[in-house]
């Protein structure tokens, strides 16, 4: 067929105009782990890092993948995003960043979503960034913390809250790849430069293995103009790093944290469940998940 057959299907393209893949399924897994280890960061606050890391998790788990979700926020949203009442545990991620003796199988819960635990945080975390001021090797706390458990998960996400403090460090030291959460508006480019830099820095000085695995545009509304603008300049100044699957600007989002599940279960045939599903085919067809 040429491009001129008026019976060829139009190829779909994505919302900045590339060829839109067809990502496939992912094959079922015959064994689990090692873990790829990706950081979901970005310093700007409210940009859907904590909405992507559950229901990418999520999406994953349903396609037989073990994920874990590492609550690296002391706000713990993603653990009560997953129906963990975090404020009431006597151990979390804090413990075993601080406490040598402490045993991540004790600290980590399952969620109500099969193949998918949680390594909880709360408000306590907010002390570690001081406390690990004056520890040897502060920046590679949790590579150790997770180190146990690395060979039990396909995938383990972290969600980190939002600054480029130490706690952030330590996720990029920990892991193998970064995914950036970028809400569709104005000044969403704002601030990636600094967080590029400060991913180079990590990968020069503590972790060379550390990749950008992508940049994931959130809350876009192909209506607007606006929108589309943000997602070109972003393609014009990231190139391919910005993936194809972007995520639809919706109140069900809210809803689901409400019930605190991910939309995949809350709203399993809606477009943000059906988007979170493209994404984490995405991730695996990029060789960027198992
Ligand atoms: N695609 C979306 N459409 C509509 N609302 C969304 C979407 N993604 C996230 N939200 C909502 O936006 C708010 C911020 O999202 P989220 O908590 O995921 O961001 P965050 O980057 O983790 O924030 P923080 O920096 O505070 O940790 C939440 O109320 C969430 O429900
Ligand atoms: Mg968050």
């Amino acid at each position: 067929m040429t491009s001129q057959d008026p019976t060829a299907p139009a190829a779909s393209l994505d919302a900045v105009g590339r060829p839109l893949p067809e990502f496939a399924v992912p094959a079922p897994l015959t064994g689990h782990g090692p873990a790829r280890i990706i950081a979901m960061c970005n310093q700007k606050g409210g940009v859907g890092k904590t909405t992507t890391t559950i229901n990418l998790a999520a999406a994953l788990a349903e396609y037989g993948r073990r994920v874990l979700i590492v609550d690296f926020d002391p706000q713990g949203a993603a653990s009560v995003g997953l129906g963990i009442s975090a404020h009431e545990l006597d151990q979390t991620i804090y413990n075993l960043m601080m406490e040598r003796s402490a045993d991540i199988h004790q600290v980590i819960r399952q969620t109500a979503v099969e193949n998918l635990d949680v390594l909880p945080a709360n408000i306590d975390l907010s002390a570690a960034e001081v406390q690990l001021v004056g520890e040897v090797a502060r920046e590679s706390v949790l590579a150790r913390v997770l180190r146990p458990v690395v060979d039990d998960y396909d995938v383990i996400l972290v969600d980190c809250q939002p600054s480029l403090g130490l706690l952030t460090v330590n996720a990029l030291t920990a892991a193998h790849g970064v995914l950036i959460p970028l809400e569709c508006e104005f000044f969403a480019l704002r601030g990636v430069a600094l967080l590029i830099e400060t991913i180079e820095k990590v990968r020069d000085r503590l972790n060379p293995r550390l990749e950008v695995d992508g940049i994931v545009a959130t809350m876009f509304d192909p209506r607007t103009l606006h929108a589309r603008e943000v997602v070109a300049r972003v393609h014009e100044a990231f190139g391919d790093t910005l993936m194809h699957t972007m995520i639809g600007r919706t109140v069900k989002f809210p809803d689901a944290s409400v019930a605190a599940e991910p939309i995949t279960t809350y709203a399993p045939t809606h477009s943000g469940a059906t988007a979170y599903r493209q994404l984490a085919r995405e991730l695996v067809a990029r060789g960027d998940a198992a």
